[in-house]
C-alpha cells in the first residue's frame, strides 16, 4: 500500500483541508504516514499571510528533496503554491505539483499521471468541497469552513489574492458538514469574513448557529474571524439568547489609529468599534472579546502605536494575537512609503505584547474560584493531567484521579491561574 506525508502550516482553515485531503488519499488506498524518507507522495500545505510563513515552505522543501525517496511525489498546495505558481519549480526543480487553495481535488490526476508537472492555482470556488470527502478522523472540535475568499481587500492581506473573491457555501452543505463530525463536541465555524456569512438563500450566519444548536450532540458554538462591521444585530442578540454558543468573539482591530485604519482600507471608527462590544457586553455581560494587531504598519508614527496600546488596555482583550507587518506581493501596502523599519517594529511589538500578557494574566486570575464548564480535550504527554478548554478557550490543566475516560463536558473549579493557563479541578 502507498503512503502520503501531509505536513500543515498556518490557519485553522489549512486544518481543515488537510483533513479532507487525508481523507481523499485514504479513500484512493493509500494510508498516511510521519515518515518523509520512505514516503510515496509527499505535500506541503502552506500558509502565505506573512513572509516568514512563506520562506518557512521554502526551507522546509529544500530538507525534504535530500530526504526523500527517490520516486516519491512531492508539491505544494495552498497559499504558497498560488503566490509562487510557476516560480516555484524554478526554486526546488523536484517538485511534482504546485495547487493552489481551490485546487486541492486535482491531486488525483498526479497520482494518475505520476510524470507529469502539474500546475493548477485557479480559483476555482466552491468545486473542492464537493469534490473532497467528508472528514475521516472524527475530533472533538471540528471546524468547518463556511465561505472561501474575502472581498474586504485590507491593503496588507495576500489573502483576497491566494484564495479569492468570498463564496459562501450553502447553508445545506454546511449543516451535512456539521452532521457529518459525528463525534464533535464543539462546532468552530470559519471564513476570512466569517460573520458576512450569506448563502445563495439569504441564510447567514445567525441561522447556521441556531440551526446547529438544535443538535443535541453539539454542546459548544462558535466562529472566527469576524469583521466588525458585519456584526449584524441579530448575531449580537444571538450571544445572549444562545447557551449553546460560547461567550468569546475574535473581532480583529488590527490598529487604534483612525489614520492606520484608513490606509489599511478598514473603514470603520473606533467609536463603532467600541459600539458593537458594548451592545455585546449587554446582551452577554460575561463575554470576552479576542483580537488580531498589527504592528508597524506602514507610516505609523509613534503616537499612532499609542492609541493602539491604549485601545488593547480599555477593551482588556484576552487570547489575542500581535504581528510585525510584513509586506506581501500582490498587496497594496507593500509600495507604500514610509515602511517601517525592524528594528522599530520589534521595539513596539514587544510593548503591545507586554499589555496583552497582563490582560490575559488580569483575566486568568480573576477565574480563580469559579466554576466553569470546560471541554475536555485530552491528556497530557504523560498521561497524568486532563487538558481542557474553558469557554473563553484558555487552557485548563486537570489532575487526573484515574485513567478512566471521563464526559467531554465537565464542570470545573478553577484553583490557580499564571499568564498562560489555568490549574484546576472536576467538581
Ligand atoms: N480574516 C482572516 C484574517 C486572515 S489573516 C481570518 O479569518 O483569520 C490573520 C491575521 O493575520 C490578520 O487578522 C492580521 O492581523 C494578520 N495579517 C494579515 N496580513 C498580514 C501582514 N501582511 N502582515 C502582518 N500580519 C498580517
Ligand atoms: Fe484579509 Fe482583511 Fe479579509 S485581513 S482575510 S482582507 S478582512
Amino acid at each position: 500500500m502507498k503512503s502520503f506525508y501531509i505536513k500543515t502550516f498556518g490557519c485553522q482553515m489549512n486544518v481543515y483541508d488537510g483533513q479532507r485531503i487525508s481523507g481523499m488519499l485514504c479513500g484512493l488506498g493509500m494510508m498516511p504516514t510521519d515518515d518523509v524518507t520512505t514516503a510515496d507522495l509527499i505535500i506541503l500545505n502552506t500558509c502565505a499571510v506573512r513572509e516568514k510563513a512563506s520562506n518557512k515552505v521554502f526551507s522546509e522543501l529544500g530538507r525534504i528533496r535530500n530526504r526523500k525517496k527517490p520516486d516519491a511525489l512531492f508539491g505544494i498546495i495552498g497559499c504558497v503554491a498560488r503566490e509562487e505558481g510557476a516560480n516555484s519549480f524554478r526554486r526546488i526543480p523536484e517538485l511534482n505539483f504546485v495547487l493552489g487553495p481551490q485546487s486541492y481535488h486535482k491531486l488525483a490526476d498526479i497520482i494518475e499521471n505520476p510524470d507529469a508537472k502539474l500546475l493548477n492555482i485557479d480559483l476555482s470556488g466552491l468545486e473542492k468541497f464537493d469534490a473532497l470527502p467528508p472528514m475521516i478522523d472524527n475530533p472533538v472540535v471540528a471546524y468547518i469552513p463556511i465561505q472561501e475568499g474575502c472581498n474586504h481587500c485590507c491593503t496588507y492581506c495576500i489573502v483576497p489574492y491566494t484564495r479569492g473573491r468570498e463564496l459562501s457555501r450553502s447553508f445545506d452543505d454546511v449543516i451535512n458538514d456539521v452532521h457529518a463530525a459525528t463525534g464533535a463536541i464543539e462546532i468552530c465555524f470559519l471564513g476570512q469574513n466569517v460573520n458576512g456569512y450569506k448563502d445563495k438563500d439569504g441564510k447567514n450566519l445567525a441561522d447556521l448557529i441556531q440551526a446547529t444548536a438544535k443538535i443535541e450532540s453539539v454542546k459548544r458554538i462558535r466562529f472566527t474571524s469576524s469583521y466588525p462591521t458585519e456584526m449584524s444585530d441579530g448575531l449580537i442578540k444571538l450571544f445572549g439568547q444562545e447557551p449553546k454558543l460560547l461567550p468569546f468573539l475574535n473581532m480583529p482591530i488590527q490598529s487604534g489609529s483612525p489614520d492606520v485604519l484608513t490606509r489599511m482600507n478598514r473603514p470603520y471608527s473606533l467609536v463603532l468599534y467600541i459600539d458593537i462590544i458594548e451592545k455585546l457586553r449587554d446582551v452577554c455581560p460575561n463575554i470576552q472579546i479576542s483580537s488580531d494587531f498589527i504592528i508597524g504598519f506602514p507610516g505609523e508614527l509613534d503616537s499612532d502605536f499609542e492609541m493602539t496600546c491604549d485601545i488593547a488596555r480599555r477593551i482588556g482583550y484576552i487570547n489575542s494575537y500581535s504581528f510585525k507587518y510584513s509586506p506581501r506581493p500582490h498587496t497594496a501596502a507593500a509600495t507604500m512609503d514610509n515602511q517601517i523599519p525592524e528594528n522599530i517594529k520589534k521595539q513596539r511589538l514587544k510593548i503591545l505584547d507586554d499589555i496583552l500578557t497582563e490582560n490575559n494574566r488580569t483575566f486568568n486570575e480573576s477565574c480563580i474560584g469559579h466554576t466553569m464548564p470546560c471541554l475536555i480535550e485530552g491528556r497530557d504527554k504523560t498521561g497524568g493531567h486532563l487538558l481542557a478548554r474553558t469557554p473563553y478557550m484558555q487552557q485548563v490543566i486537570i489532575a487526573a484521579t484515574s485513567a478512566a475516560a471521563v464526559a467531554p463536558i465537565q464542570n470545573i473549579k478553577i484553583t490557580s491561574a499564571n499568564k498562560c493557563s489555568l490549574r484546576g479541578k472536576i467538581v
